[in-house]
């Protein structure tokens, strides 16, 4: 069966972390909404230059904009045995679009508290050209500000400062219970407790994507 997934959960909760690892480990391709968003900021394209100052700001890109470029996305030829869409969808709205093109079989929450989220976010760095994630004690790089797989530098990332990730998070909780509900009711959304060790999520989020028949 296709492992089509689709990950969520407040900000810092792991959710780029556990799809890097599972992605992996079950072969299929990592798509990150905000990766992809930052990679056009990055390159100053004119997608990357009309939404710098909302990710910023810690506001969410419109639905237009992220759902054509998600579609497109999944079309790619490597998404054929199944994806995991980490940070989309968000809205409603979202999810909604979504399913009018493509069968999600697991939507995966992983939940922390809004403290542990604001001190994970203010240990992250992040690595400038390959978006490796770091944590300065969880995950720390062998080398203190460089990246272990490529060498690049390790960042802050511009929408890591506490107001921006404060914004982040209220917005979060307004959306989630609507997208909660809707994955509820189609019978697919399970929750792992994020505030485990990163191996432990990893197991029981392994656990879950193995159960998909
Ligand atoms: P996005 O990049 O998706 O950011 P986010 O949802 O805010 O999530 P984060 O990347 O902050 O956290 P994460 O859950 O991936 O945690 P991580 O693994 O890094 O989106 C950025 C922006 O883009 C949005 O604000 C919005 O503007 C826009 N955007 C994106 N998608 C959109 C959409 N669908 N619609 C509209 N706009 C959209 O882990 C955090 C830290 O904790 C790391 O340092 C890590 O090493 C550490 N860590 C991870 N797990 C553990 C653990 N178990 N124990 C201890 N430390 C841990």
């Amino acid at each position: 069966m296709k492992k089509n997934i689709v990950l969520f959960g407040p900000q810092g909760s792991g959710k780029g972390t556990q799809a890097q690892l599972s992605s992996k480990a079950f072969r299929i391709p990592h798509i990150s909404t905000g990766d992809i968003f930052r990679q056009n900021i990055k390159e100053k394209t004119e997608l990357g230059q009309k939404i710098e100052k909302l990710i910023n700001s810690g506001k969410l890109v419109p639905d237009d904009i992220t759902n054509e470029i998600v579609k497109e996305r999944l079309q790619k030829d490597d998404c054929s045995m199944g994806f995991i869409l980490d940070g989309f969808p968000r809205t409603l709205n979202q999810a909604q679009f979504l399913s009018s093109f493509i069968n999600i079989n697991l939507a995966l929450e992983i939940f922390i508290s809004d403290e542990e989220a604001i001190k994970r976010i203010g240990d992250r760095r992040t690595c400038s050209k390959c978006g490796a994630v770091y944590h300065l004690t969880h995950l720390a790089p062998r080398e203190e500000g460089v990246c272990d797989k490529c060498y690049g530098d390790l960042i802050i990332r511009d929408d890591d400062k506490e107001k921006s990730v404060k914004k982040r998070l209220e917005t979060y909780h307004k959306q989630t219970e609507d997208l909660i509900n809707f994955y509820y009711k189609e019978g697919i959304y399970k929750k792992v407790d994020g505030m485990q060790t990163i191996a432990d999520v990893n197991n029981a989020v392994g656990e879950i994507i193995k159960s998909l028949t």
